[in-house]
């Protein structure tokens, strides 16, 4: 029998109200008529899509969860899955783009005090400005523990020095959460968050970093050198750092699980449309078993990530809190290993063609691979999810 830990078995009805519904349209709109027609172009030359980013925000399709209280939209992790999935659908580079502010935002919403909401997050709402989150560094990526990033106290001022790695929008960013030691004898335990204008002396951008895939987002290294930054910037206490980190992955990781179901749901609509046109041996590929079972493959798969992802957010949404750890991360691990095997597959249905730039399923291919690897590998993932099985938390 089901138990309350299983979520979708505990009542939760799979219809959308007729506000999601509208909601999810509009981003389907959006994503048709303002995103695909420039996916291409942003690909080819990695340039950050300022004007559709703009447009988004206009739109409300950005900083989704942002409370009533700041101006924001206050909607519901499950909101964000819709908005999510069609966004990604459209180009995951330029989803990125857009939805990496709910990222950056989570440990200032985590952690934050109404005055530092208040300072941070409500010009967010006003104008399409974006924040960044610099967790990862050139040694410390999966092992955050690792981070080596300092911060020294001065009276009411910390010093920063140390280097950030892989940071989404750093590029184009107002201001950054930066996760740095101000203990090291502390590990984990030492590490604290702050929020530092990217125009506070001494914080420069290292280099804008060539991607493989999702070359829409800017993808940064940031440094610090003798950052000086009021203490009143520091998010929570001295030491809170690696749970604000983990909290906010918590609740983004379904974002960016739906994210791997957008770009997988775009692989196999283009599957299914080519395996019905392209006629070889006298017949159209979708009559082969060899091509057909491939797309039955894919489609019970992308439906089982998005149930995942959807199951994800509901128990965000239901306040399971750390409950719902194991279920971000099962979300997280399978949506992009599916985007990655069906995107795979979906090149293999266009056969020759699915490997020249002219066909858009090899960008698909290239971006799904980020989704294994950003907010946590599916290697960490199952981590999480085996920690959670053998030592659950409480
Ligand atoms: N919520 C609250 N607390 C948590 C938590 C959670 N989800 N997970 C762990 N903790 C707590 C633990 O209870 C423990 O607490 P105590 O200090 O009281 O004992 C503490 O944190 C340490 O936990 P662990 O022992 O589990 O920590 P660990 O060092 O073994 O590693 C990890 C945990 C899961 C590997 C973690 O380091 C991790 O998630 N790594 C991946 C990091 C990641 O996702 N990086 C992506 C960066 S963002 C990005 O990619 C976006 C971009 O812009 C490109």
């Amino acid at each position: 029998m089901a138990t309350m830990e299983t979520g979708l078995a505990n009542g939760v009805s799979f219809a959308l109200t007729d506000e999601q519904k509208e909601l999810r349209a509009l981003a389907r709109e959006f994503a048709e008529k303002e995103i695909r027609p420039k996916a291409a172009e942003h690909d080819e030359h990695q340039t950050h899509p300022a004007e559709i980013v703009a447009k988004a925000h206009e739109l409300g399709l950005m900083n989704l969860h942002l409370p009533e209280s700041l101006g924001g939209p206050e909607l519901s992790a499950f909101d964000g899955m819709l908005v999510g999935e069609e966004l990604n659908w459209g180009c995951s580079g330029i989803g990125t783009s857009i939805g990496a502010n709910g990222l950056a935002a989570g440990p200032i919403l985590v952690a934050g005090t109404e005055e530092q909401k208040r300072e941070w997050l409500a010009p967010l709402v006003s104008d399409p400005i974006l924040g960044c989150f610099g967790l990862s560094e050139p040694g410390a990526g999966s092992d955050v523990s690792g981070i080596q990033t300092t911060a020294v106290r001065h009276g009411d001022e910390y010093v920063i020095n140390g280097s950030k790695m892989f940071i989404t929008n750093a590029g184009q960013a107002s201001w950054i959460v930066c996760f740095a030691s101000t203990d090291k004898s502390k590990g984990h335990r030492g590490l604290t968050a702050f929020v530092i204008p990217m125009d506070a002396e001494g914080v420069t951008i290292e280099k804008h970093l060539d991607k493989m895939g999702q070359r829409a987002t800017d993808t940064s290294a940031v440094a610090f050198q003798d950052v000086v930054v009021p203490a009143a910037n520091r998010l929570g206490e001295e030491g809170d750092g690696f749970k604000i980190a983990m909290q906010t992955l918590d609740f983004t990781r379904p974002g960016t699980a739906v994210g791997a179901v957008g770009v997988a749901q775009a692989a196999y609509e283009l599957a299914v449309d080519y395996a019905k046109e392209r006629v070889q041996f006298g017949v159209p590929i979708a009559m082969n078993q060899g091509v057909s079972f491939l797309v039955a493959d894919m489609a019970t798969e992308i439906e089982a990530a998005r149930l995942l992802t959807w199951q994800a957010a509901w128990m965000i949404d239901q306040g399971y809190g750390r409950k719902a750890t194991k279920y971000s991360s099962f979300a997280k691990r399978f949506a992009a290993d599916t985007a990655m095997k069906v995107t795979t597959d979906a090149v293999q249905v266009f056969g020759g063609y699915g490997y020249i730039k002219e066909y858009p399923v090899e960008k698909l291919m290239r971006d799904a691979k980020l989704f294994q690897i950003y907010e946590g590998t599916s290697q960490i993932q199952r981590l999480v999810i085996a920690k959670e099985i053998f030592l659950p938390s409480s």
